[in-house]
This record gives C-alpha cells, sequence and structure tokens, in this order.
C-alpha cells in the first residue's frame, strides 16, 4: 500500500526509517502498553517481518510527514495471530513518536489503511485492541467509529498471568458502518 493523505505519506519501509523507527521503539513513553521496548535489532527484525506482509495487501507500514519528510511512526494492519479471540481476522494498530502525538496524524493514517481494507480488499470487518487502559489508543479507534462490546473484553493470551497489560479491550468495525472520512476533524 503507497498512498497519501492530506497530511502525510503511507509507504513501505525505507532503509533511512531505521534510526528514528529505532528511536521511537526504545522511548519508554511510546512503549509504555507494550510489554518491552525494542532494541535496535528487534527493531530491525520487526520491519523484515512486516513488510513480507505486504503481499497480501497487508502490513504495517512506515508514515511520514509530508511537511517535513520526518517519520512519524507506523500504522497499518495484518491477520490477527491465532492464539487471539478475534482471530481469524484482520487488525488495525498504530504506534506514533511522541513529536507527532495530538495532531490527528494517526486518525488520518489509519483512516485511509480502513479505506484500503474495505474498498480494495473487500474485508467486511477489520478490529483493533490494546490494553483496557490505553486511552489514547481507545480514542482513536472511537474517532474512527469503531464500537467497543465489553463483552468482547479479553487476556493478552501470551503475557504472563497477573501482568499488567494482561486486560484487553476489542474494537470491531463492519463494512456497512465504514464511513469514509472517518478519522478527519
Ligand atoms: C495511540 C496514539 C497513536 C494516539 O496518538 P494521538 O496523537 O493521540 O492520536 P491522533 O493522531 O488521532 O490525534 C488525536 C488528537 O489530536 C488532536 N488533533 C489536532 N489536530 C487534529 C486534526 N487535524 N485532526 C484530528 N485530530 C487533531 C485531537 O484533538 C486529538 O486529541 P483529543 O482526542 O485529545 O482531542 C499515540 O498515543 C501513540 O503512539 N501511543 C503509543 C503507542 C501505542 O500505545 N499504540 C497503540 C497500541 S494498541
Amino acid at each position: 500500500m503507497r498512498t497519501e493523505t492530506e497530511r502525510l505519506i503511507l509507504r513501505p519501509w525505507e532503509r533511512r526509517d531505521l534510526e528514528p523507527f529505532a528511536a521511537l521503539n526504545a522511548d519508554p513513553e511510546v512503549m509504555q502498553f507494550f510489554p518491552a521496548q525494542f532494541t535496535r535489532e528487534e527493531t530491525a527484525a520487526y520491519i523484515e517481518r512486516v513488510a513480507t506482509l505486504t503481499d497480501q495487501g497487508l502490513g504495517f507500514q512506515a508514515v511520514e510527514e509530508k511537511v517535513s519528510g520526518d517519520l512519524v511512526g507506523v500504522v497499518g494492519m495484518a491477520p490477527v495471530k491465532p492464539e487471539f479471540p478475534s482471530s481469524p481476522g484482520v487488525e488495525i494498530g498504530w504506534r506514533l513518536a511522541k513529536a507527532f502525538w495530538g495532531k490527528g496524524y494517526a486518525s488520518e493514517a489509519a483512516a485511509a489503511w480502513l479505506h484500503w481494507g474495505f474498498e480494495e480488499l473487500n474485508l467486511d470487518e477489520i478490529v483493533a485492541f490494546t490494553f483496557s487502559g490505553n486511552l489514547p489508543s481507545r480514542r482513536v479507534m472511537e474517532r474512527l467509529g469503531m464500537s467497543y462490546d465489553p463483552a468482547d473484553d479479553f487476556e493478552h493470551p501470551s503475557l504472563a498471568e497477573g501482568h499488567r497489560l494482561k486486560p484487553h479491550v476489542l474494537y470491531r468495525l463492519k463494512r456497512a458502518d465504514f464511513r469514509p472520512r472517518a478519522g478527519r476533524s
């Protein structure tokens, strides 16, 4: 997927992304709702792994700010891993560098991905999930028009019993409920 929104370029990863993406993944505040920060090697391996998914039209890709050419972060879609309750399915997710929070960039990029998923890939439903306490991420899901049902709450399957990030919430968006301009302010 390669496309432009009003303020962003959504594109495959490039070599120049490694430095800023490694810095983003090593930032404790950005990673507070993830089990651990990434080392530089883990960031490089992550890029390799998610880039290969793009063969199916899915993947977690780079987001670039048009005005500066800087890497904003990662937004994309991927098959839900089989151990998650919403599998089989497709999830959407995002992670932005702190300098780009509060500008509506996550919603703007995610809206373009939803459009791709429903209009080009003909998906019936796209889900998103996060730690229940990750309110900024939940706000993005709500701004995109995704709906939440407490009956879908689940415990993250690969985290140890009692881990602080285990409680998760699930948001869903059906193709019929997708409004192409959701996420825009
Ligand atoms: C989750 C995350 C991407 C949300 O980022 P964000 O900047 O809050 O989200 P958006 O890009 O949609 O920005 C929305 C905010 O920008 C503001 N904004 C400013 N200009 C805007 C515009 N033109 N359009 C829309 N919103 C705009 C809005 O007021 C909104 O703030 P509010 O909801 O408090 O009113 C970010 O907090 C993050 O990367 N967190 C760390 C990683 C993470 O937890 N990822 C999710 C794992 S599941």
